[in-house]
């Protein structure tokens, strides 16, 4: 999960990292309240999850309490890269002699963690990275050692930052690392560090992706879910326990294995060219090994409760569950959902392949189920479901 800047800054300052005041608002009324409150000149952020907001227009100065009104009143609603600005952050403006630029970041690649620090901070560090490597340091982080004094030390000496703010530096580098390890992140990104005149270090912006793998050790990590910008069906089936993602088509796709159900999305994509309105994937779902009849069920009624759905798609290569059993999960799930009062109204185009594949059409040719049909390769079951779905049909 991404999180906010205000709500990275939240774990910034439980673990230390110098951050300055300020509020989330999300009318321009409550931006006026704070910079009342604060009692100095604010700046104004737009609160989206996409960096270059301050090119964007999305980060203003406000001397006022008036003019903060009006400037969030500007910024929210504003589009920033397709985002919408439902929030603003009401902070103090601080005046800054230098920005520096730290991350740390899982490195897949090398299977490790890594650090990078830059003297050049601020707005452009992609450019940095690109045109001047030398300035930017890049260290990797043993998960067994972690980032002491010493090596943060080393880090923002390595990375050119001025004598006299080292020491600030460095301890705040050696926060920045706990909140990455506490807060079991991804990643932790401050572009500007900000470096005062009187030689203070300040996180003036800040990026967190946490690690929704150990959302099982941080229960209090739920506050930050962004339940408005969150698509309801998506939602529902995260509730499930379903591995589904919405998409914007009309075929909807279940599946056993995310390999699978990924081709699938590619052979429905690439059949639906071939019919009026080119019909695409309305979705990713893998029902994963074990495909009960209630696992089904509740695959079926996520995709239906979607209105652009025309046509379903069941693709399951019999593995380690076998075919019978999915087919006997089709045939529950449609007897489950006509007792929950959601009978499947739209055509089902089932393939059934590998394991028990043969006993599992039987078991569905024999249920008879309405509007359900049995294709027997992936390639014409995609062409069927996207002809089942075609405008006009
Ligand atoms: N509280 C603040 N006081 C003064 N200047 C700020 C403040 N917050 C941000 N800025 C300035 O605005 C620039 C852009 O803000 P930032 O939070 O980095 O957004 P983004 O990276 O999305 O453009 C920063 O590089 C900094 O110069
Ligand atoms: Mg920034």
């Amino acid at each position: 999960m991404d999180l906010y800047e205000y709500q990275a800054k939240e774990l910034f300052a439980a673990h230390g990292v110098p951050v300055l005041a300020g509020r989330v608002a999300t009318t321009p009324a409550e931006a006026r309240e704070i910079a009342t409150e604060l009692g100095v000149p604010v700046v104004i952020k737009a609160q989206v999850k996409v960096g270059g907001r301050g090119k964007a227009g999305g980060v203003k100065v406000a001397p006022g309490p008036a003019s903060a009104e009006e400037i969030a009143e500007q910024i929210l609603g504003m589009d920033i890269k397709g985002h919408t600005t439902n929030s603003v952050l009401v902070e103090t403006a601080q005046v800054v002699s230098e920005e520096y630029y730290l991350a740390f970041l899982l490195n897949r690649a090398e299977r490790t963690f890594l650090t990078m620090c830059s003297a050049a901070g601020g707005m452009d560090i992609e450019e940095v990275a690109a045109t001047r490597p030398d300035d930017l340091v890049r260290l990797p982080i043993d998960p067994n050692v972690g980032v002491d004094i010493e090596t943060a030390r080393k880090l923002v000496t390595d990375a050119k930052l001025p004598a006299q703010v080292v020491e600030a530096a460095a301890e705040t580098v050696v926060r920045l690392w706990q909140v990455f390890v506490k807060e079991d992140a991804t990643l932790v990104e401050v572009n500007p560090l900000a470096a005062t005149q009187d030689g203070r270090i300040i996180a003036l912006d800040g990026k967190v992706t946490l690690d929704d793998s150990a959302d099982f050790r941080h229960p209090e990590h739920e506050r930050f879910v962004d339940v408005a910008a969150e698509d309801p069906l998506e939602a529902r089936a995260k509730e499930k326990g379903l591995n589904y993602v919405k998409l914007d088509g009309s075929v909807g796709i279940i599946g056993n294995g995310a390999g699978l159900v990924m081709s699938t999305l590619d052979v429905v994509a690439y059949a639906g060219e071939g019919f009026a309105g080119s019909p695409r994937p309305a979705n990713f779902l893998d029902i994963g090994g074990g495909a009960s009849a209630e696992v089904m069920a509740n695959g079926l009624e996520i995709i239906l409760s979607d209105p652009s759905v025309r046509s379903v798609f069941v693709n399951v290569f019999g593995g380690i569950t076998a075919c019978d059993a999915v087919a006997d999960g089709v045939v529950s799930a449609f007897r489950l959902l006509e007792g929950r009062g959601e009978a499947v109204s739209r055509p089902l185009v089932v393939r059934l392949d590998g394991n028990n594949a043969e006993l599992g059409r039987r078991i569905l040719a024999e249920a008879a189920l309405p509007g359900v049909e049995l294709v027997d390769t992936m390639d014409d079951a995609a062409r069927r479901a996207a002809e089942l779905a075609a405008v006009g049909v």
